[in-house]
């Protein structure tokens, strides 16, 4: 579903990955992101007749923005299963691969998804809206101390044991089942209002409560973990001189991308040879860039955005 007027997405920094991905028209590419799309059709532009597009969405709200082109292909389900959705498809090798991780618009802007604290609605956050895990299963079930440790490794929320205990407490006496219980419980006392209705929250409270939405919404979708499974299965798709492009949102997965990227390890162990030269799968051709001052203007949401990008090559050795 998507409300009348409302855009899905707008793409970051489009010009700057199709660059970074050296599109080869008669090529195999694969957009594990497909979202509203932008990346997907700017790909296929530039293919030729030959050329091929498999797009991602674990969220089929996604495919309303389906391409009419006999070159694309919609795949429905987890990145994280990239390497068997493409044996699947008889696809061993690729040219190139994008990721543009986290949600789109759409998912910030429609109330009854629950990714958004600006609106009353569900506590949701569920990509994939047959996953069995939501945010309100969280925060009621999980243990005090298991809820600390999401708040603190995924939202690198310093104060998380003592907001842990308050929601804890809170959920003693009253379930948790939607924004506005969430924010309550949290010490924004607010009343239930009908799905949609805009919340009015005081700037100064907005960073922290952007940062206990990501930590609860990267725990729902089990982000680092399909991220990590999706790099791994990437690695061994990409052909020698397929490239390789990811945006990212949060320094969490940033950080996790760059150091697969340096050393081609997850873990970002660093192997050398003899001579102490660093031994990786990759040679990088982006090293964290960020949009432009005129795209952050157009596009605010962009402002986040960091582009990684790489070559895939046969263990190359980087002095
Ligand atoms: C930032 S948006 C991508 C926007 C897209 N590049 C565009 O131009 O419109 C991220 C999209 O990836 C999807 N997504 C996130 N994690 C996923 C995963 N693990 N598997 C498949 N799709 C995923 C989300 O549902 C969302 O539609």
């Amino acid at each position: 579903m998507m409300s009348e007027g409302k855009i899905y997405h707008i793409p970051a920094m489009l010009n700057e990955c199709m660059d970074a991905l050296a599109i080869r028209p008669d090529g195999t590419y694969i957009d594990v992101t497909f979202g509203g799309g932008g990346h997907s059709r700017a790909i296929l532009e530039r293919l030729g007749p030959n050329g091929q597009l498999y797009s991602f969405d674990q969220d089929l709200d996604a495919y309303q923005n389906r391409i009419n082109d006999s070159r694309w292909h919609f795949v429905h389900g987890n990145f994280r299963y990239i390497k068997n959705f493409m044996d699947y498809y008889g696809i061993t090798a690729v040219d190139g691969i994008i990721a543009d991780l986290g949600v789109s618009f759409h998912h910030f802007d429609e109330a009854e998804r629950g990714f958004s604290f600006r609106y009353a609605g569900p506590l949701d956050m569920r990509m994939n809206r047959q996953g069995r895990k939501t945010a309100a299963d969280i925060v009621n079930n999980y243990e005090e101390s298991e809820l600390a440790r999401v708040l603190w490794l995924y939202g690198e929320m310093t104060n998380s044991r003592a907001l842990a205990a308050r929601i804890v407490r809170h959920r003693s006496t009253n379930s948790i089942t939607r924004i506005e219980h969430l924010l309550t419980a949290v010490g924004i006392t607010t009343a239930e209002l009908p799905d949609g209705t805009e919340l009015s929250i005081d700037s100064r409270q907005k960073k922290d409560l952007a940062r206990l939405m990501q930590a609860l919404r990267i725990e729902v979708n089990d982000e680092m973990a399909a991220l990590t499974e999706m790099l791994e299965g990437s690695k061994t798709l990409l052909k020698d001189g397929g490239r390789m492009v990811v945006l990212t949102y949060h320094s969490l997965e940033d950080r996790m991308v760059k150091n697969f990227f340096r050393s081609g390890r997850i873990d970002g162990t660093i192997e050398k040879d003899f001579y102490g030269n660093i031994l990786s799968p990759f040679s990088v051709i982006e090293k964290g860039r960020t949009a432009s001052d005129e795209e952050v203007e157009r596009n605010p949401r962009a402002r986040s955005a960091k582009m990684r990008s790489v070559m895939r090559v046969a263990n190359e050795v980087i002095s």
